[in-house]
């Protein structure tokens, strides 16, 4: 499967940033057929902005975040009807930040995900063990906890999912899990997608948490590693894009 290299931006941007940003991705791109998938998930006020830059480009685009609810009095909510009006491909529900910092439950993150999947926008689902969670042993606990409740409201559309395994205190720290830690998680997290699909090599299980230029390999290059979902270095593109081509070939 080609990789999936996700930037996950969380609030950060400006437009001239924004747009010095992606023109240099796409000068980056232009000439070379990339070796992975791409996306960059941005915050929801440069959506118009990055649908009009990335419009025939091979990087798609999405959101950081989608309400669980359709419509209506929800104030500073944004709904998937709104993220597929500005052709959304993705959005990253159950982030460790918005889990830690908005209170966002597992029954919420997959509420969150099944309304994405209805309107045609793929979730990428996030799980990860804390600090602690892992001293503790709790690592597979956790992270079965929950995928198992996105599974338990997606059924059979779990094979559309993308999932993302980030311990959260590899995030934004420079510690990266090694490559057999992610490895580890992941083949825990593929068994269980097994029980839940036919098709669990179909599901992309990004690894996120300080992944850079330097890291990216080793780590792609694991069995069950379909690619990074990446915070700071997808603010800068020679990073990104370095990450993009230390995807294997398939
Ligand atoms: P960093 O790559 O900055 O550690 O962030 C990872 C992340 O949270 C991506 O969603």
């Amino acid at each position: 499967m080609k990789k999936l290299i996700a930037g996950n931006w969380k609030m950060n941007g400006a437009l001239a940033a924004n747009e010095a940003l992606l023109r240099s991705l796409i000068t980056g791109l232009s000439g070379v057929a990339p070796a992975a998938d791409m996306a960059v998930c941005v915050p929801a006020p440069y959506l118009a902005q990055v649908q009009s830059l990335l419009s025939g480009t091979p990087v798609a685009w999405g959101a950081q975040d989608v309400s669980a609810h359709e419509q209506g009095a929800y104030t500073g909510e944004v709904s998937g009807a709104m993220l597929k009006d500005f052709a959304c491909r993705y959005a990253i529900v159950g982030h460790s930040e918005r889990r830690q910092f908005h209170g966002e439950t597992d029954a919420l993150v997959a509420a969150k995900a099944q309304r994405a999947l209805g309107l045609g926008i793929t979730p990428i689902v996030c799980v990860g063990e804390t600090l602690a969670e892992r001293e503790a042993g709790d690592t597979e606990q956790v992270v079965k906890r929950q995928l198992a409740a996105v599974i338990h409201a997606v059924a059979h559309c779990t094979s559309e999912i993308v999932l993302a395994y980030e311990p959260v205190w590899a995030i934004g720290t420079g510690k990266t899990a090694t490559p057999e830690q992610a490895q580890h998680v992941h083949a825990v997290l593929r068994k269980q997608l097994s029980a839940a699909t036919q098709h669990p090599e179909r599901v992309h299980i990004l690894y996120g948490g300080s992944m850079n230029a330097t890291n990216a390999a080793s780590l792609l290059a694991q069995p069950d590693i379909d690619g990074g979902l990446i915070g700071g270095a997808s603010l800068k593109a020679d990073d990104f894009l370095r990450i993009v081509a230390a995807s294997p070939a398939v």
